[in-house]
């Protein structure tokens, strides 16, 4: 997936995300949000917010709640939950998820929910999410990964261009995220015994960390 088409893609999507697929995965990202343990003076980072569903699950009482999104579609929605639910303590702005305009240790938690196999690469928003978290921050990513079934996988496989017209790769293995930016994670698991999607719940270790020189702002 490639940004460029990705807005585009969810820009059309934030019509109908609600009512659809936002219903479908609500319960999920309740869930995966319970076992933040946001503080008062917490920093959470949202990256991919979307129309802000997860929005309806964050406390209203404590934290400060930023996300991210690529999508002015997606994020008009989010504006209106804010506005709607008279929340003083989330905001949102445009942008990359991959490229965050904000200084290294910055947040107390980061929450990826349904964005990792969106992106165009995957390791690098991992990357990123490490470099603007805090040493021990809590990182949660809520997604589907490719099935360690081998029949499962290649049907998955097999699938990855269809969903990729749709906004989404099926292919993502959770074992190569893990090879690939070093992250320890702590424990995982599924709402149901079936399930499409996982939480992956981790703590920062910095281990994907490759600093480069980025424009940053501190919040
Ligand atoms: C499937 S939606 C998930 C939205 C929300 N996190 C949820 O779970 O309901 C994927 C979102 O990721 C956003 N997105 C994709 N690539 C992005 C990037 N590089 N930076 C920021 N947002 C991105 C899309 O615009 C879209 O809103």
């Amino acid at each position: 997936m490639q940004e460029s088409s990705t807005k585009k893609i969810y820009d059309v999507h934030s019509v109908f995300y609600d009512a659809t697929f936002g219903r479908l995965v609500r319960r999920r990202i309740a869930q995966a949000i319970s076992h933040m343990n946001i503080k008062p003076r917490d920093r959470v980072l949202d990256l991919g917010i979307g129309t802000g569903v997860s929005l309806n699950y964050y406390p209203q009482d404590r934290g400060h709640i930023v996300g991210v999104d690529l999508s002015a579609g997606m994020l008009r929605e989010a504006r209106k939950k804010i506005r709607e639910q008279g929340r003083t303590n989330a905001s949102v702005f445009q942008g990359d998820a991959m490229r965050l305009p904000f200084t290294r240790d910055t947040f107390d938690h980061v929450f990826i929910s349904h964005v990792i196999s969106v992106v165009s690469d995957p390791y690098r928003l991992v990357q990123e999410a490490q470099r603007v978290a805090k040493p021990g921050a809590r990182i949660v990513i809520v997604n589907h990964f490719q099935s360690t079934n081998r029949f499962l996988a290649l049907l998955e496989k097999w699938l990855c261009p269809l969903c990729t017209k749709l906004g989404w790769r099926s292919d993502l293995a959770l074992q190569d995220l893990i090879r690939r930016t070093g992250v320890e994670v702590d424990y995982r698991f599924k709402l149901e015994s079936i399930d499409l999607w996982e939480t992956v719940v981790m703590t920062n270790t910095k281990s994907a960390l490759n600093l480069g020189g980025m424009g940053m702002l501190a919040v």
